[in-house]
């Protein structure tokens, strides 16, 4: 089983996003291996957020229109990865750091796709949601 697979809940407008969440942390992490905190680094640290908080609604709204229980729970869990990301994007950090904190927020997402995303896409698929979102 490859990375993507890993990752992937068969929900896939949320497989999409998720794809793209680890790419895009994937290039981050090159750059800051490779150049250090570039503008294009910070570029990408902005871009990252953003599809972060669009990502975090998008499956919040799901949990939502659903009624999904652990609904609450779970967006508390994106608002420390919001609060983390941000933390990152904003200090003005070594470039050691800002690599161990990408580290941390790649194993940290792939844990929360891997578990809570996992339960509640299982959650819509035992109710027999078919979601294209
Ligand atoms: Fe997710
Ligand atoms: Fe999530």
């Amino acid at each position: 089983m490859n990375a993507t697979e890993k990752i992937t809940l068969g929900l896939p407008g949320v497989d999409q996003q998720h794809w793209i969440l680890a790419d895009c942390l994937a290039s981050i992490e090159l750059s800051v291996t490779e150049k250090g905190r570039t503008v294009a680094v910070n570029a990408a640290l902005d871009r990252l957020v953003d599809l972060t908080r669009l990502h975090c609604a998008d499956e919040e709204r799901l949990m939502r229109v659903h009624e999904y229980p652990e609904r609450d729970e779970h967006a508390d869990e994106h608002r420390q990865l919001l609060t983390y990301m941000e933390k990152l994007r904003n200090r003005s950090i070594s470039n050691e750091d800002s690599l161990s904190m990408m580290v941390f927020i790649q194993h940290w997402l792939r844990e929360h796709i891997r578990t809570g995303d996992r339960r509640y896409a299982a959650y819509l698929a035992n109710a027999g949601i078919k979601t294209t979102a």
